[in-house]
C-alpha cells in the first residue's frame, strides 16, 4: 500500500472496512521466502481456497496456499455470510435453464455444503457464532405474487423441506405478507470461521503463505515474491480467474453490491433471514434483491445487516444514482420493513461476480489438464466456496463428484440467450460510450482532495487522484485487461472497470482481477 493510499488492499479490497475485518485481527502468515514443491498450489484465502486447502490436506495432500493481502482480504470479508441454499436466482429460473433434474441437484448441493460447514465447525470447534436459522423469501412490490407459488412448487420439485407461510417474523404486522420459509439455514462470522479452517490447515501440515502475490501461473506452478513453487495441481481460488484472459470473462458480469449495519436492542428481532424478490422493472439483468440478518454483537445488542441496490461494476450513473447513493436508498428500505434499525454502524460495498445461467464455475479451467477455477459465485459464495472446494478435491484425488458436471466450467446453457445478449450488449455499448467521453483537465483544477476522475488527453484516458495533502497522482485510465475505460468509485475510493470488474486503488495497484498487472503511472 502506497502512504495517503485510501485502500489498504491487504486488509480489504475496499476504503470501507466490513464488520467482518474490523471485529478481528487480521490473518497474516508468513510472506513466502523460498523455492516450494506441493502436491497443489491453491491461488486465494477466501472461502474458496481456504475450504479447498482444508478438504486436500485432510486427504494427506502437501498444499501451498498463497494470498497477495492477508485471508479474507478479497470479497469473502465483504460478505454478509448468509449460508443458505435459497439461491439468488429463482428455482423455476434453474428448471429452465437446467431441466427439473439439474435443478434438484443444485439445490441438493447447496444443502450439502450448509451441512458440511456445520461438521466442520463442530469437528474443529470453531467459535464463529455459527447458528441455525430460518430464512424468508417475499416478493419485492415489483413482482408477480404468484410467483412465490411457482418458486415454491420449483423448491419442491428440487426436494427442498419450503414451506408457504403467512407471517414473517420479524417484520411488522404492516408489513404482513406471505413468504416462502426455508428451515435451518445457517449463518456465521466469516473472518472467525476462516480463522479456524487455517488454523486446521496448519495443524494437518499445509502451508499458507500471506503478502504473497501470484504471478507466472502456468501448468508447471506460480512464482510468488520472486521464488517458484512447483506443484501437480494449480487452484484458482481468486474469485474472478486471472489465469484467463477471455473464455470464462464471456460467461459472468461483475456487479458490485451494498451493506449497511447498525445495533439493534437484543431480543427483538429473532436470528433470521430475509430476502426480498428483487426488483423487476431494474435495467440489470441480476436483478438486485434485499438481503438481510442478524449477528450476535454483544450482551446488549445484535446487529442488523442490510444488504442490496446492486449495479452493474462502474456503472451506478447509468441508473442516475452514484455509489454512495446506494448506501441512502438502502437505509429507506431497511427502515421501512426493519423500524428498529436505527444509526449506521457500520457500511460497506463489495463484488460478485454473477454468472448467466445462476450456478458456480468450478473444476478444470477450459483448455487446461491440471489449472482448476472456483469463480462465479453471485451472492451465494458461502456455499458455492465451500461447494468448490469440496468438488475439487473429488477431481484431483480422482474421485467420482455428482455435481462436478453440473458446474463444469466448459459448460454451455443455451437457454440464458437473451440475459446473454443483454450482458453483452452492455458491454460494447459501455464501451462506446466511455471512450467517446470523459472528464477534462478542468476537472482536474476542480477536483476536491480525496477525490478521483478520469479525463481525456488527446487520444488517451488518465486516471487523476489528488490524495487529502492535495498532491496529483496520475495513472493510466485504460484497464491492462481488456481496454476498459475506468470510473472513478467515490465510495470505496477505486478506479473499477466496467467491463469485467477489474479495480484498482486511487494509486493504480490491482484489487480485483481479471487484470493481473497495475495501471501504468502517467506523467
Ligand atoms: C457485500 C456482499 C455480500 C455477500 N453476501 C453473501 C451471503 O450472504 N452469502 C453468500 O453465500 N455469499 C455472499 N456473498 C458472496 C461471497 O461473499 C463471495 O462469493 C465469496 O466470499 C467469494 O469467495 P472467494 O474465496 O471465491 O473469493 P475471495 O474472497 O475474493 O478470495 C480470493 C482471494 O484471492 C486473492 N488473490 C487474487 N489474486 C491473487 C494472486 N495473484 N496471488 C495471490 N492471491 C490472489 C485475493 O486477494 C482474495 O483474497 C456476498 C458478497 C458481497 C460482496
Ligand atoms: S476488466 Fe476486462 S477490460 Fe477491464
Amino acid at each position: 500500500m502506497s502512504a495517503n493510499d485510501p485502500i489498504d488492499d491487504k486488509i480489504t479490497s475496499g476504503y470501507h472496512h466490513s464488520y467482518w475485518n474490523d471485529s478481528t485481527a487480521p490473518l497474516e502468515y508468513n510472506t513466502l521466502d523460498s523455492d516450494t514443491i506441493a502436491d497443489v498450489l491453491i491461488v486465494g484465502g477466501g472461502i474458496a481456497g481456504l475450504t479447498t486447502a482444508y478438504c486436500l490436506s485432510k486427504s494427506g495432500r502437501r498444499v501451498i496456499l498463497l494470498e497477495d493481502g492477508y485471508l479474507g482480504s478479497g470479497e469473502t470479508g465483504r460478505t454478509t455470510a448468509q449460508i443458505t441454499y435459497a439461491l439468488d436466482d429463482r428455482y423455476y429460473d434453474l428448471e429452465r435453464f437446467f431441466g427439473e433434474e439439474k435443478s434438484k441437484l443444485a439445490a441438493q448441493s447447496h444443502k450439502q455444503a450448509i451441512e458440511w460447514i456445520n461438521s466442520v465447525v463442530t469437528i474443529e470447534d470453531i467459535d464463529c457464532h455459527f447458528n441455525r436459522v430460518d430464512g424468508y423469501l417475499f416478493t419485492d412490490p415489483s413482482d408477480k405474487e404468484e410467483n412465490l407459488d411457482k418458486e415454491f412448487d420449483a423448491a419442491r420439485r428440487a426436494e427442498l423441506p419450503v414451506d408457504l407461510v403467512k407471517y414473517i417474523p420479524g417484520l411488522p404486522q404492516s408489513k404482513k405478507r406471505r413468504a416462502l420459509r426455508f428451515p435451518n439455514q445457517a449463518q456465521f462470522h466469516i473472518m472467525k470461521y476462516l480463522k479456524g479452517l487455517a488454523d486446521a490447515i496448519i495443524t494437518m501440515g499445509g502451508k499458507i503463505y500471506t503478502n504473497s502475490h501470484a504471478d507466472s501461473i502456468d501448468k508447471t506452478g506460480a512464482k510468488a515474491n520472486g521464488y517458484t513453487i512447483r506443484a501437480n495441481h494449480i487452484v484458482m481460488a481468486t474469485n474472478t480467474p486471472v489465469n484467463d484472459i477471455v473464455t470464462m470473462h464471456t460467461k459472468q458480469f461483475a456487479y458490485r453490491t451494498y451493506v449497511i449495519a447498525a445495533k439493534v436492542p437484543k431480543g427483538i428481532l429473532p436470528y433470521a433471514m430475509w430476502w426480498d424478490t428483487g426488483n423487476q422493472n431494474s435495467k440489470w439483468v441480476a436483478k438486485p434483491y434485499h438481503y438481510v440478518r442478524l449477528e450476535p454483537l454483544d450482551k446488549n445488542f445484535d446487529l442488523l445487516i442490510s444488504g442490496g441496490e446492486d449495479h452493474k461494476t462502474g456503472q451506478a450513473d447509468q441508473e442516475n444514482s452514484t455509489e454512495e447513493q446506494r448506501y441512502e436508498n438502502l437505509i429507506v428500505w431497511t427502515k421501512e420493513h426493519f423500524p428498529y434499525f436505527d444509526d449506521i454502524e457500520y457500511k460497506w460495498s463489495g463484488q460478485v461476480m454473477e454468472p448467466v445461467d445462476s450456478l458456480a464455475f468450478i473444476g478444470k479451467n477450459p483448455g487446461d489438464d491440471n489449472i482448476y477455477i472456483i469463480t462465479g459465485d453471485s451472492g451465494n459464495g458461502m456455499t458455492h466456496g465451500t461447494l468448490g472446494g469440496l468438488i475439487i478435491h473429488d477431481i484431483i484425488m480422482g474421485n467420482p463428484n455428482e455435481y462436478s458436471n453440473l458446474y463444469d466450467p466448459s459448460r454451455i446453457t443455451l437457454p440464458t440467450g437473451i440475459d446473454y445478449l443483454k450482458e453483452v450488449g452492455n458491454m460494447t455499448y459501455v464501451m462506446a460510450k466511455d471512450w467517446l467521453s470523459s472528464g477534462n483537465v478542468k476537472e482536474v483544477n476542480d477536483l476536491p482532495a480525496g477525490k478521483g476522475v478520469v479525463i481525456s488527453k488527446g487520444l488517451n484516458k488518465i486516471a487523476v487522484y489528488k490524495d487529502t495533502d492535495g498532491t496529483i497522482h496520475s495513472c493510466s485510465g485504460v484497464c491492462p485487461h481488456l481496454g476498459g475505460v475506468l470510473q472513478w468509485n467515490d465510495d470505496e475510493k477505486s478506479f473499477d472497470c466496467p467491463l469485467h470488474g477489474s479495480r484498482f486503488t486511487a494509486f493504480g495497484t490491482v484489487i480485483n482481477g481479471p487484470a493481473i498487472s497495475d495501471l501504468k503511472k502517467s506523467v
